[in-house]
């Protein structure tokens, strides 16, 4: 077979199986990998404190938000949290492309199994359904004073602290911000 004939083919099993693989973690874990775009990108960004000390993407995706907050943030630390296969072997080759991050670091687990006690921030883009899932944790293991910086969704039932709109060609979007309170019996 001609080079260029493997080469084609060697590009339609691959495209075939990224396709697969994007399928499969959507259903399996109910969020697509779809970036932030980068306009929230830079806004969740400004948005995290520079005094934070730990700040995790609770579904890194392919990683542009993080790198975006971690370039922000030199001196927080940033921690990519992401299950999908491909979308975190992206985010890691890109972190090797930009060695000067040292702040940067991406971990491949399950975010429900990931301990939130010691971050200071969170930051996610996530669907409704996620966030009513993830309410309950951010509630429970987050510190007094942590916050939670929301592409797009809010927390089902929560008011938060302040909205940041992001304006856009097509689709503009909201940025939420909550802060977990001090108050055990009403932490957000
Ligand atoms: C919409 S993307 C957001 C990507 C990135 N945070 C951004 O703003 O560009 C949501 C990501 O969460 C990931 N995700 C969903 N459930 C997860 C879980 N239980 N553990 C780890 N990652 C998860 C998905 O694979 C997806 O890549």
């Amino acid at each position: 077979m001609h080079a260029l004939g493997v080469f084609l083919l060697f590009l339609q099993v691959a495209l075939v199986l990224l396709a697969a693989s994007y399928l499969y973690y959507d259903w399996k874990l109910g969020a697509a990998s779809v970036p932030s775009s980068p306009a929230a990108g830079r806004a969740v960004a400004e948005l995290v404190p520079p005094e934070a000390s730990c700040v995790v993407d609770l579904g890194s995706g392919w990683g542009g938000m993080a790198i975006k907050v971690a370039r922000a943030r030199p001196q927080t630390k940033v921690i990519g949290i992401e299950y999908a296969l491909p979308p975190y072997a992206f985010s890691r080759l890109r972190q090797l492309f930009n060695p000067s991050l040292k702040n940067l670091s991406f971990l491949r687990t399950d975010l429900f199994k990931y301990p939130l006690a010691p971050v200071s921030a969170v930051i996610c883009y996530m669907p409704p359904e996620m966030m009513e899932r993830l309410a309950p944790k951010l509630a429970g293991e987050l510190r007094p004073g942590a916050i939670i910086i929301s592409n797009s969704a809010g927390l089902p039932g929560q008011t938060p602290e302040k909205t940041v709109d992001v304006p856009a060609l097509l689709l503009a979007e909201k940025i939420f911000i909550y802060r977990i309170g001090h108050d055990q019996t009403h932490r957000l």
